[in-house]
């Protein structure tokens, strides 16, 4: 495969999702080897189940904590970094990812938006609490932890189905989006919003714009130019031009 020539773009966005971790081991949710195929993300990924059940989203996402221990960035995230830290000073490079894993920082990824939080950090689910999010490496599968400033429970640093964005991450994700020249979602089904509508204001402000998936996105988007399909880990090192092989 010939790569892509990214050298006159200036302003780059690009938007990753659960594929470009599943060579990591983690599992997308939806497509082939979906967990959303098995579970009902509405039943058990909703925030009112903060309300009945806390300690059933400890025991759906904590174990990805578990899995994080051992779980290493893999080809897709490294040309991302390596891509990003090639790059010159009149450049800006912004990394929007719906991915809760941390993958993109620990390959060396700096300016990264982490749109649906981070699953390694544990929060207050007293909006009010003053508890700052800390680094948690425990699953709490087995008991709901309890905030020890408040007694509220303790719950994961990310962003359920029926929440909203952070307004800062939220932000700054459209103020990169306003003057981007290039955009590529890589490894997502363009499902959710509101990351599935950026590539139309990418569009609008005359951004190029490219898709990298496994499959093509369903329905297709009519505000992708270009399509490539494949794996992220496999396609990124070729497109990009990048050698991440271990010397
Ligand atoms: N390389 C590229 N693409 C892949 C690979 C791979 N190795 N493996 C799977 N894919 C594709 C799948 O075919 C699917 O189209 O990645 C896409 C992943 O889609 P989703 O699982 O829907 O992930 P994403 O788009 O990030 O989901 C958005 O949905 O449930 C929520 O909060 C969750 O952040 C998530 C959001």
């Amino acid at each position: 495969m010939q790569s892509l020539d990214f050298s006159c773009y200036r302003n780059i966005v690009i938007l990753t999702g659960a594929g470009v971790s599943a060579a990591s081991g983690i599992r997308p949710f939806r497509g082939q080897e979906g967990l959303w195929n098995e579970i009902n993300p509405l039943k058990s990924a909703d925030s009112s189940v903060l309300q009945t059940n806390p300690l059933a989203i400890w025991q759906l996402f904590g174990t990805l904590r578990t899995q994080l221990e051992t779980a290493q960035p893999n080809a897709a995230h490294l040309t991302l970094a390596k891509f990003e830290a090639g790059f010159s000073s009149s450049q800006q490079f912004t990394l929007i990812t719906q991915n809760i894993d941390g993958l993109h920082q620990r390959a060396g990824s700096r300016n990264v938006i982490e749109l649906h939080g981070n699953v390694n950090y544990t929060r207050c689910s007293n909006p009010t609490c003053s508890l700052t999010a800390y680094l948690d490496k425990s699953p709490h599968k087995d008991l709901l932890p309890i905030c020890q400033l408040c007694n509220y429970p303790l719950r994961l640093d990310i962003v359920l189905f029926g929440e909203q964005i952070p307004a800062k991450k939220e932000w700054l994700a459209k103020r990169s989006l306003r003057d981007c020249d290039l955009f590529i979602a890589i490894g997502t089904s363009g499902t959710v919003w509101p990351a599935a509508n950026f590539v139309r204001s990418a569009n609008y402000v005359g951004a190029k714009t490219i898709f990298i998936n496994l499959e093509p996105m369903k329905p297709k988007n009519p505000y992708f130019q270009e399509e490539y399909l494949g794996r992220a880990e496999e396609l990124l090192p070729l497109l990009f031009n990048i050698d991440v092989t271990p010397h």
